[in-house]
């Protein structure tokens, strides 16, 4: 703990109850102390988080006016509060719990800082697709620095629900589908929000959510109950939450779902036996938004006080807007049901977090209000915004070279109800976003020409009747097409078009559930109207989540995915068709090409009739093909690459040497993600078809080869058997690398190692 002679001093002369303590140097001994002198109630509120009365990210609290908070507030009854922001409010919700509580223990204040804090960056899905974790880790420390300034200490983030099913709007916050990538990229996002040193000011602490199996809702419906088997939880679900706890997490956050039928709020085996302690995380657990309640309607506890019994006891440290344990855990000790040492250890866990955070040498540290004005959007913050959105962008269709925009182009229009919108590109999970903020495309394509080509502009239609907001559902519009004579006009006349479309900012995200995933409205017919006056369309998509838009790959000659790119968005896509930036975005997650297809995802396992057969008795549609539409890993650049002199050797008979060649074909510079992908191809629980094992992203000059070389270790080679034990077979591993999850180039080794079985 860094020490202030002045903090001591100052804290003795306000009567800082910890003061004495803060004289403390070792951690262990200071939480000890501090713990021995609270009462049990004292205790219990700590483990008490609750929302500011004045914005929520959840259903508001069924119980207590701001009154009733307040005395909580003041007496000690509250560890931690979410949604408060700002310097000035922070510090006036803290000096109520310092200058009034008996011990005068800080609150640890929380916050969902999705991908920005107010300056936005792109959501976390499209971050993914730059397959960069440095780009991760810049945007995460940048929305760190930005929350820290406003007084915050905490993110609910990054979530590394590893998911399957974009009708599941929350895919829009994850990695996407692969554990590997996901595992990276968590952990590169946790190291930027914490930094190498908690107790700074510039960082806050990560919470790796949500603990576990969220993704695996079924259906894709938000809330719902999930099917996941044991291999899948070990193999897939798993993986990020461990490397997120080994890079030193401080906090976790679980989940609204069941797995096995058991709440994950409830789950004894995942967040104690696992985490807790096979992990050694030494961070506290705080539920998801009331998921201690919703064990009530789950069917998994009678009343509110048996749902706080099976969450202490089971791990669940911080009660998050759940009320359950301020109302419950002291009846419960005093019934026997829960034993005070359980509540001991998870205080210790909380108080831990605050110290690390530097919170009892000062409680009022990030509160300033002078340095969040100057750290706050500052210019360097939106130039790494404009970095990170264009690297996030995945090229998926290129057609005679449409992209990057040729010089002797005159005139292009800009059209869709995307086109000028400020608002859509910052996404939903906006934190402190100021609406409206964003470059649209049309302001940035202007910026990016100046007087050198004709702009021209029309909307064509809308996307919904309203904006719509975090809280409220959205209502689509089918049938309003006044626009699209002045949009058809507009196409007639340019050289070029770009149209915007995709989905409202608030279609994915929490609550956004979707069983149709192709463009909303009259999207499609507007495209259609555009593309018969003017073949030159680059269809510019803006969403968070895959869509189907097969009828869009089959016409237009070129798609760039923009994702929610953020604040800088109309810039980013500028940098990119104007050839600025030559993108290197891969898919992370699989474009499907129906609904019927999903679950799709690429380590998928082979079936006892794969096929092709010429009869109809194997594993396929009868409708449908199997490929989907784009592949996971999959994007292109304006430039092409070529793989080669794949080397495959043993190192030793449980390490391996992966070596292959990669060059730039084409006439531009650019760079490439070459992943590599394995397949133990006999096991005694089948393995997938193709796992991602490594991937590097290399710039390459026109003409220029590089040799890029991978290691394969024991790690990389075994599995979770269904106990969850680690388990490497010996036989035949095929190697294949390449620029997306459908490569065919391919090594085949033979390994004699064996480990568990
Ligand atoms: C979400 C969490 C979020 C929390 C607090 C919940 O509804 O599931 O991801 O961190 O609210 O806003």
């Amino acid at each position: 703990m860094r020490q202030s002679f002045l903090t001591v001093i100052v804290l003795a002369i306000l009567g800082f109850s910890c003061a004495s303590a803060i004289k403390e140097t070792d951690e262990e001994q200071f939480i000890s102390n501090l713990l021995s002198k609270m009462t049990l109630e004292e205790k219990i509120g700590q483990l008490h988080q609750i929302t500011s009365q004045w914005e929520m990210t959840g259903p508001a609290p069924a119980t207590g006016s701001a009154q009733y908070y307040l005395e909580h507030l003041k007496t000690g009854k509250v560890g931690s509060m979410l949604n408060v922001t700002g310097a000035a409010a922070t510090l006036k919700a803290q000096k109520l719990v310092v200058e009034n509580s008996r011990l005068g223990i800080p609150l640890i204040f929380g916050y969902d800082v999705i991908h920005g804090y107010q300056t936005m960056f792109p959501v976390p899905l499209g971050e993914a697709a730059s397959w960069n974790p440095e780009l991760l880790k810049l945007s995460a420390s940048i929305a760190a620095k930005e929350s820290a300034a406003a007084g915050l200490h905490w993110t609910f983030a990054p979530m590394m629900d590893v998911g399957r099913d974009p009708r599941w709007g929350r895919v829009m916050e994850g990695a996407g589908e692969d554990p590997y990538l996901a595992t990276v990229l968590s952990v590169a996002r946790v190291e930027g929000f914490q930094g190498d040193d908690l107790n700074n000011d510039l960082t806050i602490a990560a919470c790796a959510k949500h603990f576990a199996g969220y993704a695996f809702v079924e259906a894709g419906r938000d809330y719902n109950i999930t099917t996941i088997n044991d291999k899948t939880l070990h193999n897939v679900v798993l993986p990020p939450f461990k490397a997120a706890a080994e890079a030193g997490a401080l906090t976790f956050m679980n989940a609204f779902n069941t797995i096995q039928g058991l709440p994950a709020t409830a789950n004894t085996y995942i967040q104690r036996d696992l985490l807790k302690d096979k992990w050694d995380f030494d961070g506290f657990i705080v539920s998801d938004w009331n998921s201690i309640g919703e064990m009530v309607a789950h069917g998994a506890a009678e009343d509110l006080k048996r749902a706080a019994e099976l969450a202490i006891n089971a791990g669940s440290d911080m009660d998050m807007e759940g009320n359950a344990y301020i109302a419950h855990l002291k009846q419960l000790v005093e019934d026997g049901k829960v034993d005070e040492k359980l509540i001991d250890d998870a205080v210790k866990r909380v108080l831990r977090a605050k110290y690390r955070l530097g919170l009892f040498e000062d409680p009022y540290r990030y509160s300033d209000s002078t340095r969040e004005k100057s750290i706050i959007n500052a210019p360097e913050n939106h130039e790494a915004a404009r970095k990170v959105a264009r690297e996030s962008m995945v090229l998926l269709k290129n057609e005679g070279s449409l992209l990057p925009i040729k010089s002797d182009i005159k005139s292009i229009a800009v059209i869709g109800p995307l086109a000028d919108d400020k608002d859509t590109p910052l996404g939903n999970w906006r934190a402190k976003a100021i609406k409206g903020s964003a470059v649209s495309l049309l302001e940035g394509v202007k910026a990016a020409v100046g007087d050198q080509i004709d702009i021209s502009y029309a909307k064509g239609c809308d996307l919904t009747t309203s904006a719509g907001t975090f809280f409220t559902e959205l209502e689509f519009i089918n049938n309003d097409k006044s626009g699209f004579a002045k949009a058809i006009a507009t196409a007639k006349k340019a050289d070029l078009v770009l149209l915007a479309i995709g989905e409202n900012c608030h279609q994915s995200g929490e609550g956004r559930s979707q069983t149709d995933i192709s463009l909303k409205g009259v999207q499609m017919e507007l495209f259609n109207e555009i593309i018969k006056v003017n073949p030159n369309v680059a269809v510019i998509l803006m969403n968070g989540r895959p869509m189907i838009i097969n009828e869009i790959a089959e016409k237009a000659p070129a798609i760039l995915e923009t994702w929610f790119g953020g604040s800088q968005t109309g810039h980013a896509i500028a940098d990119v068709v104007f050839g600025k930036y030559n993108p290197s975005g891969k898919l992370p997650m699989t474009f499907p090409r129906s609904v019927g297809q999903i679950p799709i995802y690429y380590n998928n396992m082979n079936t006892g009739r794969p096929g092709p057969n010429e009869d109809v008795f194997w594993s396929h549609y009868t409708d449908e093909k199997n490929s989907p539409l784009y592949p996971f890993g999959y994007g292109l650049s304006y430039t092409t690459f070529s793989y080669g002199d794949l080397k495959v050797d043993k190192v030793s008979e449980q390490e391996v040497s992966v070596e292959v060649t990669v060059t730039n074909t084409g006439s531009l510079a650019g760079e490439e993600v070459a992943q590599l992908y394995i397949r133990d191809k006999v096991a005694t629980l089948v393995r997938p078809l193709k796992e991602l094992k490594g991937f590097q992203k290399v710039m390459l000059e026109t003409g220029a080869s590089q040799k890029i070389s991978f290691t394969l270790t024991e790690k990389d080679l075994g599995y979770y058997n269904n106990q969850g034990k680690w388990v490497v077979e010996a036989g035949e591993f095929d190697i294949m690398v390449g620029g997306s999850s459908e490569t065919t180039l391919k090594e085949t080794i033979s390994l004699s190692f064996e480990k568990g079985i």
